[in-house]
């Protein structure tokens, strides 16, 4: 068969395909069969990351879609039902490492219909939401910030009854805002200390870089790539990388949303994450300082303190 009859598969669905067989690629270019449908792999392996580039043939594809979303609701449902976070949390975090490793940009095009499947899995379960954003990481990395950013947008959206399309842009405006650090030297982006000017100058270069990469290689709609470009601009025109005062709703939003995060999640540049109550007062003073939106601060505060 030629290579066109296979597709690679994400390795965050692999535990979840047990029905569709594998195949991988030999050196000669041959596609030749690793598991045979109806088999699981080893968990030990799937974890360890311990198997080679797979692909499913593109016969399978359907029946293969079909499988993956009742398996990764099923998860997701377990997870909750048992409150096993750690699952939950393991699943979201898989999913954002591969939307933000440059190499597999390629496979953003399949975002949305994970997107789909997570929002259809939450939705059923609003407590989930809750849950979700009480989830407390230790780690300054990006992956961790995004999963949590995008737990606080499930639960703004969810508290206002946002529609589901609007639901789903949202939740992609939030997975892909910082995906230009994907492109930026880790050594900056892992710096438990204050950067310098010259590393901040490099580091406030991932709005742009992101807005670009999303843009050139993907579909998504415009207002994804404008919310990676934005969400460090503030309404007094103080924020970077433009100076822009006039942003999108989307980046009033997730700015805001960006800010509390590591607030109250995590320990940054030897600051003692704080009770989401303070981080609250703490974006309340930019609020009155005029650098973030008030009615957007206000829907976001409502969702949080109920
Ligand atoms: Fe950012
Ligand atoms: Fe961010």
């Amino acid at each position: 068969m030629k290579k066109t009859e296979y597709i690679a598969v994400k390795p965050s669905q692999i535990h979840l395909l047990e029905k569709t067989a594998f195949y991988y690629r030999t050196k000669e270019g041959a596609f030749n069969l690793y598991k045979e449908s109806a088999r699981r792999l080893d968990k030990e392996r799937i974890e360890e990351e311990k198997f080679p580039d797979l692909y499913i043939a593109a016969k399978d594809k359907d029946a293969a879609l079909a499988e993956l979303s009742s398996n990764l609701n099923m998860a997701l449902a377990a997870g909750i039902a048992s409150k096993g976070l750690a699952e939950v949390k393991n699943a979201l975090c898989r999913i954002v490492k591969e939307a933000l490793t440059p190499h597999q940009v390629k496979m953003l095009d399949a975002l949305p219909e994970t997107v789909e499947i997570l929002v259809e899995g939450y939705s059923k379960d609003p407590k989930s939401v809750e849950y979700l954003t009480r989830m407390a990481g230790n780690s300054s990395l990006i992956i961790e910030h995004t999963v949590n950013v995008m737990a606080l947008i499930l639960q703004y959206c969810f508290f206002h009854r946002l529609e589901e399309n609007k639901i789903k842009q949202l939740l992609l405006c939030g997975l892909l805002h910082d995906v230009g650090t994907a492109r930026i030297d880790k050594s900056i982006l892992d710096a438990h200390r204050k950067l310098t000017d010259q590393e901040f100058k490099i580091y406030a270069g991932h709005a742009v870089l992101g807005h670009d990469l999303i843009i050139t290689e993907t579909d998504f709609d415009v207002s994804v790539a404008t919310v990676a470009l934005e969400h460090h601009e503030r309404i007094d025109g103080s924020g970077y990388p433009h100076g822009t005062a006039k942003i999108t709703a989307d980046s009033r939003l997730i700015g805001i949303i960006d800010c509390y995060e590591p607030l109250t999640y995590r320990d940054k540049n030897f600051r003692k994450a704080k009770k989401p109550y303070d981080s609250l007062s703490l974006i309340k003073e930019e609020v009155k300082a005029g650098r973030f939106d008030k009615e957007t601060f206000k829907n976001f505060t409502s969702c949080l303190i109920k």
